[in-house]
């Protein structure tokens, strides 16, 4: 995100001489009023490598934002801003489309390491995810493999597996599961014996956290409910899993939730170059006048494409994309 706002300013500031304001802790900011000017200095420069976001972040409730739209417009007239720059997730580009549709002239920039945003070929923060990810799976297999375990690794990714199958095929993984296709135990516990049996030495197993048994399952994972902005409390799929796959195969079987980890540090140069390219091209689009829009990556291009689009629905792991991480399987 910060690569983003260091190259909106650079563009809009550098090129056009347009004054930079920048609302903190995401649309709560826009609804309490609290901004910092930003420049086009030596520091802003600065933060291109640094991850994260020097404005700060909050999840809000999308009915507590619904509701707050008009102060948001509020805020926007009373401070005289004259284009807004959201950067975020599902939840906030669907904000900045209500937006839009209300005439506040908004150019989206799409952000989620889970890549699950539709109308773009990925997201920045995604490539990042997957480095971070491969690199503790690749360090697993080593003591999986020392051990001669089953170990299983947990990966973000709530609704969409781009994340654990990225990261299980740069790794190797033996068997990846996602939320798009819910597992049946049995195969997977079938899977791991055959590899033993073969003389394998170990099995390597990377759980999205939204993977789900199948309806049919004896399997059920603990209800969790759902947490204050409406999304699904996950109990821990791997350690749940982990648990029946010792008791119904006998094997030893060690877990580790990657969690946070995934989306701290330093962002990789991909990500970096990226979200580079998308602050340029959204503070170019707004002295354009497209409004309404999202910028997004198409092959090595960047575009534009209405946020009425990209917000309709998630991009998911298509069947044919699963299958070419199942070859490897097993
Ligand atoms: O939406 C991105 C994401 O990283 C998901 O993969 C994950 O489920 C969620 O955020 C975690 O949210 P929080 O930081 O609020 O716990």
């Amino acid at each position: 995100m910060n690569a983003v706002i260091r190259a909106v300013v650079r563009t809009a500031n550098g090129r056009y001489g347009d004054a930079i304001v920048g609302f903190q802790d995401g649309w709560r900011g826009l609804l309490e009023d609290r901004k910092i000017h930003i420049h086009n200095d030596d520091r802003t420069d600065r933060i291109l490598t640094k991850g994260g976001t020097i404005l700060g972040t909050a999840r809000t409730n999308p009915e507590v934002l619904r509701e707050g739209l008009g102060r948001v417009k509020r805020t926007l007239d009373d401070n005289g801003i004259d284009a807004l720059i959201p950067i975020g997730g599902e939840g906030t580009l669907t904000a900045a489309h209500w937006l839009s549709e209300e005439g506040v002239p908004v150019v989206g920039v799409p952000k989620t390491i889970d890549n699950d945003i539709d109308c773009t070929d990925t997201t920045f923060g995604h490539d990042t995810a997957v480095t971070i990810a491969t690199d503790a799976i690749d360090r697993l297999h080593t003591t999986a493999e020392s051990h001669q375990r089953v170990m299983l690794v947990e990966v973000m990714g709530r609704h969409a597996g781009w994340i654990a199958m990225n990261s299980g095929i740069a790794s190797g993984a033996h068997l990846t599961l996602l939320p798009e296709v819910p597992f049946d135990v049995d195969e997977v516990c079938t899977m791991i014996k055959r590899r033993f049996q073969r003389g394998d030495s170990h099995f390597i197993l990377v759980v999205a956290e939204g993977a789900k048994p199948a309806e049919q399952e004896s399997f059920h994972l603990r209800e969790g409910g759902v947490d204050e902005y409406g999304h699904e409390r996950f109990t821990g799929v791997a350690h749940q899993l982990g648990v029946e796959i010792e008791r119904r195969i006998g094997k030893e079987v060690r877990t580790t939730v990657l969690g946070h980890v995934q989306r701290g540090g330093k962002p990789t140069a991909y990500d970096r170059v990226l979200a580079t390219r998308f602050g340029l091209h959204a503070a170019e689009a707004v002295h354009s006048g497209h409004f309404g829009q999202m910028v997004t990556l198409r092959g090595t291009e960047i575009g534009l494409v209405p946020l009425a689009e990209a917000t309709k629905q998630l991009k998911l792991v298509p069947t044919d994309r699963h299958a070419e991480a199942a070859a490897f399987f097993g």
